[in-house]
């Protein structure tokens, strides 16, 4: 159970995804694995939360969608998104994080981030630019190709135009990151990080009209807010977009096939909670609860009216609450603006054909489409 649930997000990389892993994770069906653990847990030890004593620290995993809401109801306080864990993580890119950031900081942080994430920005225009390059020259459609293109549309979201080719900027970000999938156990790479924020500030500095970079220079910022230092987790996160809207391009169309894609296939599995009473971590597995085949009649098929009928108990790919994901609605917009765009163009053929059961785990990197 502690493998199939707690180690597999782990292995497959929980800050960037490890290819290879992910590979294995497929062919394997990791996620079918991790849920299947939780159902046989909750026929065994019912509904309470499960005790766990990893290292010396008190840990709970959740079981009872109740519980689920409860604990992300009650963020940040008594429930504190900023563990231990994600705090070794993230320091490595984003020390000065809204998620990693406690009491009145992180209430400051969050308020900045929820206003400039609503900011008007020019997404479909860069899109449908963007998209129509990328088809210029593309008879199959793999990930490498589409990465390249969502990387531009992304930076130029997010930074402006001048920062449409800077691959560099992104790939620190990714070398970055990859020191943070080992959180506590590898060291920061000061240096590095040190070029990333230089050369992240050059393009902010520039504030391009339409941009987000412009809204932060309109948004009065409280001190200790580091306005700045709240911009690496939006970039990270705009990859857990990226693979989700390509994802979708194996559903149906639908506005809301890329919020399904989160659900059938969240990217973030395991959500994390610490008590600030007792310093339990409370671990929320979500593959089980979106995916849970003996209570959700629309477990593994592609489902986008459960959405549109009013959000259902545990389903949490952007999670809920006081802590519920800032960006969801650019991280929507964003997605059904690139699948209109392809789609508009082209009919895209996937490499692999599913039942009315969808896989448990989709490997997006071995994804690819045949485009006529
Ligand atoms: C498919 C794409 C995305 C998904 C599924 C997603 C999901 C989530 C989830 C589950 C959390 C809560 C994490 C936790 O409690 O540990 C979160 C937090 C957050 N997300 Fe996203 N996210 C996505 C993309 C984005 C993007 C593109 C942005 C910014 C442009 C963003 C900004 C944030 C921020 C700032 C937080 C921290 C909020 C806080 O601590 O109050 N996310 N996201």
């Amino acid at each position: 159970m502690i493998f199939s649930v707690l180690l597999t997000p782990l292995a497959k990389g929980v800050i960037i995804r490890r290819p290879r892993v992910m590979a294995l994770a497929e062919r394997q069906q990791w996620d079918a694995c991790g849920i299947r653990a939780m159902q046989r847990l909750r026929a065994k030890h019912g509904l309470a939360p499960y005790p766990l004593r990893i290292f010396g620290r008190q840990f709970a995993l959740l079981i009872d969608p109740a519980e689920v809401e409860r604990v992300l109801e009650h963020s940040p306080e008594p429930f504190a998104p900023a563990t231990r864990e994600k705090t070794a993580a993230l320091r490595h890119f984003q020390p000065h994080g809204v998620l990693t950031s406690r009491g009145e900081l992180r209430e400051l942080r969050r308020a900045f981030n929820e206003i400039v994430l609503a900011a008007d920005v020019d997404v479909e225009a860069v899109v449908e630019y963007e998209v129509d390059r990328m088809l210029q020259h593309t008879t199959t459609l793999d990930w490498d190709t589409f990465a390249v293109c969502w990387w531009r549309i992304v930076r130029r979201i997010v930074l402006g135009t001048g920062a449409r080719d800077d691959n560099g900027l992104t790939d620190s970000l990714a070398a970055l990151r990859r020191a943070a999938n080992w959180a506590f156990l590898r060291p920061q790479r000061r240096g590095l990080r040190r070029r990333f924020q230089r050369g992240l500030a050059v393009h902010l500095d520039r504030a391009e009209q339409g941009t987000l970079a412009a809204a932060i220079a309109d948004v009065p910022v409280a001190p200790g807010v580091d306005p700045y230092g709240q911009v690496p987790h939006w970039l990270f996160a705009f990859d857990a977009a990226g693979m989700s809207t390509f994802r979708a391009l194996t559903l149906p169309p639908d506005d809301l096939a890329v919020l399904e894609a989160v659900r059938l296939w969240p990217t973030t599995p395991l959500l994390l909670r610490e008590s600030t009473v007792d310093g339990t971590t409370y671990l929320i597995y979500t593959p089980f609860f979106h995916r849970d085949d003996e209570t959700l009649p629309f477990a593994h098929r592609f489902a986008p009216e459960i959405w549109r009928n009013g959000r259902k108990p545990a389903l949490v790919p952007f999670s809920a609450g006081p802590g519920v994901c800032p960006g969801r609605d650019l991280v929507l917009r964003t997605g059904a603006a690139v699948l209109t765009a392809l789609r508009a163009r082209h009919h895209f053929t996937p490499s692999v054909s599913f039942g009315p059961e969808l896989p448990a785990t989709l490997n997006h990197f071995g994804l690819r489409f045949e485009v006529n």
